[in-house]
């Protein structure tokens, strides 16, 4: 029997399914808790921002859910598949395969063009856009031999973003992606996001300090103290360049 003739066993719409998500690591004696009892399910092509003060534990779920890092107890589904169960190999395969990442700071290689830095992911994905397509996406289109240094802080990060989505991963994790930078720049940034979920139906999480953002998103998610404290669906989206602070 193929693949195909099996009948799915999950939701298509269910991309993210956490369940019982604790974290915690081990400062020597001391424990810290980074998250406790999470249960969350995110779906496909919605753009979900998490909220929450410092510490609440927001990069630690966003981690675990790109494979990046591990939870204590719990589980966490992608699709059909259980990552709690997958080594550090496979979990870097399911990265590569499915997830782009923004962070804060875009680690751009400054020797390298943006068509290059971009070119960097292309050439190893196994159903890329090319380069051009993808800073066209995130309207760099005319800045595609222009170095790291010669661009603007909000440039560099859509250049990030080019690089992050050029492989047509299912998912795109953000995390503090206008940390930064000025308001401006954070709204062309956030721009680029926002036409990435519409156009390309990319399931998007990005994590914010500034409330406002949360304006942009289909669901809202407050942490606090390591748990979801609250889960809001917004009756309107607002297009990002509509945001203001
Ligand atoms: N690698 C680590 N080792 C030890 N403690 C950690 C580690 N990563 C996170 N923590 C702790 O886990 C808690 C949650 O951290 P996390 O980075 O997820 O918070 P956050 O909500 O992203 O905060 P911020 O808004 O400041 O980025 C914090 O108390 C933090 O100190
Ligand atoms: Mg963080």
């Amino acid at each position: 029997m193929t693949d195909k003739a099996l009948p799915s066993l999950v939701d298509p719409k269910v991309v993210f399914r956490a369940r019982g998500v604790s974290k915690s690591y081990h400062m020597g004696a001391v424990e810290v808790v980074a998250l406790r009892d999470v249960d969350l399910d995110l779906y496909a092509g919605e753009l979900v921002v998490l909220l929450g003060p410092s510490g609440s534990g927001k990069s630690t779920l966003l981690n675990i859910l790109g494979g990046l890092d591990v939870p204590t107890k719990g589980t966490v589904r992608y699709r059909d598949h259980d990552l709690s169960a997958f080594d550090d190999a496979a979990l870097t395969q399911y990265r590569r395969d499915h997830i782009g990442f923004v962070f804060q700071f875009y680690n751009l290689i400054p020797s390298l063009t943006a068509r290059e830095n971009v070119a960097l992911v292309t050439e190893i994905a196994q159903h890329p856009m090319t380069p051009e397509e993808a800073l066209r996406l995130v309207s760099l289109g005319e800045r595609l031999d222009h170095f790291p240094a010669q661009m603007s802080g909000g440039e560099q990060q859509r250049v990030a973003i080019a690089r992050a989505i050029a492989k047509r991963p299912d998912v795109l994790l953000c995390d503090e992606p206008t940390g930064a930078l000025d308001a401006q720049t954070g709204i062309l940034v956030l721009e680029a996001i926002d036409r990435i979920n519409r156009e390309l139906g990319t399931t998007t999480a990005v994590i914010t300090h500034n409330a406002i953002i949360s304006e942009m998103a289909d669901r809202v998610i407050l942490l606090s103290g390591g748990r979801i404290v609250d889960i809001r669906r917004n009756a309107k989206k607002t297009a990002a360049r509509e945001l203001a602070w």
